[in-house]
């Protein structure tokens, strides 16, 4: 292993123009702005036009982030892409996004059913595939949840959104430095959150998916709880590999799943709330998107400057987490 300095070369994100409010929600479901706003802060979120799919939100992430990076794609050396909502069930969304993009003809692969914590996983895979040879990788995160999810089922529909978020991993002396990483998965969780209908064990009936829509099951209460806990001790730990202390940090981005899992990772961490980002007003919860979409939108709003130590963290399904600590 090589000492190059690996870190975030450019950053991007792409959402859909159609806004979906909680107003319209509460025509569809037996819901109420009231009852979105205080239990969760999401206002509204974005849905993808009709004929948008998976690769068109991640190419125009991705174009953004080479864009930032000042990289064409032919510089790619890998390419992953976080998702649930994949293209086509095979071959993999990554390989729709290497051939649109225009890039050579490298590797590249999805890393699919980690729910939220998704792209989180695969920075933390792209750092060490970087610093191993130097390659300039890109990693999505993008979710098209609007299309597959039960649009009836108002205790998961109202939650979540569309979006896509890029960040090129690689070398070089001007990189936002990835200082640390931590991930971990507790596998015996899986009956907690997932998506059962669409696998060998309940594949898809006239049943389980109608209309070809999923069932998410959430035990909402336990989620919450796990998802606090295992995101402040990742970053607790990320902070300690890094050398550093929460006094350290600069901004928190965290996974934006609703307005009181943010709060209480902030408290738990200790973090003033202003040192925290939050977009899930906007956007709602864009599952893989969100940690790279509030990164992007943190940068371009100037809430990032030179120096500053930022802290990304995110959970999902599985359960999976990851911290990553990153020095601009
Ligand atoms: N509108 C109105 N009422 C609703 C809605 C809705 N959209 N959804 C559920 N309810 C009702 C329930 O039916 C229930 O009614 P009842 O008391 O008559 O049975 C009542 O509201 C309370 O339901 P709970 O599930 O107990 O509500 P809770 O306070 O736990 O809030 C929530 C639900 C927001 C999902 C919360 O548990 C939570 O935030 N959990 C975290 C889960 C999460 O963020 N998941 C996202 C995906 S995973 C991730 O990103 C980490």
């Amino acid at each position: 292993m090589n000492d190059t300095r690996i870190g975030l070369l450019g950053l991007g994100a792409y959402v859909p123009e159609k806004v979906m409010t909680n107003a319209e929600w509460s025509r569809l479901v037996d819901t109420s702005d009231e009852w979105i706003v205080a239990r969760t802060g999401i206002h509204r979120r974005r849905f993808a036009a009709e004929d948008e799919n998976t690769a068109d939100l991640a190419v125009h992430a991705a174009r953004a982030a080479l864009d930032d990076a000042g990289l064409e794609p032919e510089a790619l050396d890998e390419i992953i892409v976080a998702t649930d909502t994949p293209e086509v069930y095979s071959p993999d969304t990554a390989s729709f996004v290497q051939h649109r993009l225009g890039a050579r003809q490298i590797p590249t692969y999805d890393l699919g059913g980690s729910g939220c914590a998704g792209f989180l996983q695969a920075v933390d895979v792209a750092r060490s595939r970087a610093r191993e040879a130097d390659r300039h990788i890109l990693v999505i995160g993008v979710e098209v949840l609007s299309r597959l999810m039960n649009l009836t089922d108002r205790s998961t529909c109202v939650l979540f959104g569309d979006g896509a978020g890029a960040v090129i991993v690689g070398p070089g002396d001007h990189a936002a430095e990835i200082l640390a990483s931590v991930t971990g998965t507790d596998g015996s969780r899986t009956d907690i959150l997932g998506i059962e209908a669409g696998g060998t064990r309940t594949p898809f009936s006239a049943e389980n998916s109608p209309d070809g829509r999923m069932d998410v099951t959430m035990h909402g209460q336990t989620v919450f709880k796990q998802a606090v806990r295992h995101m402040s001790a990742a970053s607790l730990k990320a902070l300690e590999r890094a050398g550093l202390s929460r006094d350290d940090v600069d901004l928190v981005v965290p996974h934006q799943a609703n307005l009181r899992i943010i709060n209480a990772v902030g408290k738990a961490l200790r973090v003033p709330l202003e040192k925290v980002f939050v977009n899930v007003q906007e956007y709602g919860n864009t599952g893989s998107a969100s940690v790279p979409l509030a990164l992007a939108q943190a940068h371009e709003q100037g809430r990032i400057q030179d120096g500053d130590v930022v802290l990304l963290t995110s959970f999902g399904a599985g359960f999976h987490w990851g911290s990553v600590v990153v020095r601009f």
